[in-house]
């Protein structure tokens, strides 16, 4: 069909002018995401828009943000965080032998990571300075963003209703402007990092990656799954958060910790072990679309 062979051209330009493999994704939220940036230029057909591509430079990154939903927010999901504070860390203080390693991984503007370092810094206080946190993305304007770590409200959106009361008083807040405070900004390395392109990143305790699997084909997903779980340390924890599955074909190496977090712990031995993840595909179905 014309349409399908011009939006794999597109395809192919997508690639050439953005940090992306757009095969990597479901090619119905690509078609979406493409779509969206389209009606805006008032653009109609792929064959347009590829015109359009090739003639204006300045297209790239205005393409390139609506491809990478970065959607997030402090705290999102606090069951997770709760299970995490109450079920995960426990048990990574008690094994703890050096330093703490924790990763969110697809951490847009970094208030995953911050989320989670201010938590520590209010229940496990002497914690705190045994953890290395990074964050990584393929979307460096967010990592910038993460690495100032100052964020804007207003506009409908209140900082009190992401932050719990007792965890605001730590963040400085001046209008509708959020400061992270230096030794927790500091705390954070952030860089690029492509799940789909590049390697573990080796020896974390605990790995977040949240909100980014249901945008991907199983294949790709399989693919990120072993990155993050070739991550982690023995015993350590995998945190895909609500809307997210594990690959049957991990379970050799992970085990389920938590359910309701879909929380998933690298077995300290692998063996034999069912191939099948407790979790049905109707259990873990995906629930929550962006965009
Ligand atoms: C919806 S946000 C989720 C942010 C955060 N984890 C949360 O749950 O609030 C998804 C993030 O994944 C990033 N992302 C998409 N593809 C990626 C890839 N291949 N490698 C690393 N990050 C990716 C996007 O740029 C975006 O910032």
């Amino acid at each position: 069909m014309e349409q399908e062979r011009e939006f794999d051209i597109l395809l192919s330009e997508v690639k050439r002018i953005c940090p992306f493999i757009p095969e990597g994704y479901k090619r119905s939220y690509i078609s979406r995401r493409i779509r969206a940036r389209m009606r805006i230029l008032g653009i109609r057909s792929y064959g347009d828009y590829i015109a359009y591509i090739r003639k204006d430079p300045g297209e790239a990154p205005l393409l390139f943000d609506r491809l990478t939903i970065n959607v997030t927010g402090f705290f999102r999901d606090m069951d997770v965080f709760r299970i995490i504070e109450e079920k995960v860390l426990p048990v990574i203080m008690e094994l703890q032998e050096g330093p703490v390693r924790i990763w969110s991984a697809g951490s847009s503007d970094g208030r995953e990571a911050y989320s989670l370092l201010l938590m520590i810094q209010n229940g496990y206080p002497g914690f705190l300075d045994s953890v290395r946190f990074i964050a990584t993305d393929i979307d460096v304007s967010k990592l910038e963003e993460g690495k100032k770590g100052i964020y804007r409200y207003g506009q409908g959106r209140n900082i009190s209703e992401e932050v719990p009361p007792k965890l605001l008083r730590s963040l400085s807040i001046d209008g509708n402007m959020v400061r992270i405070p230096d030794r927790l900004r500091r705390k954070v390395r952030f860089f690029k990092h492509d799940l789909l392109r590049d390697d573990p990143i080796p020896s974390q305790d605990l790995i977040l990656c949240r909100n980014l699997l249901i945008y991907l084909p199983s294949r790709s997903q399989e693919r990120v799954l072993k990155v993050l779980a070739g991550s982690l340390k023995k015993g350590g924890f995998l945190v895909l958060g609500k809307s997210e599955h594990l690959a049957d074909s991990l379970m050799e190496e992970m085990e389920l910790f938590d359910l309701q977090g879909r929380i998933f712990r690298k077995r300290l031995e692998t063996g034999n072990f069912p191939q099948r993840s407790t979790l049905s595909r109707e259990e873990t179905k995906t629930d929550f679309v962006e965009g």
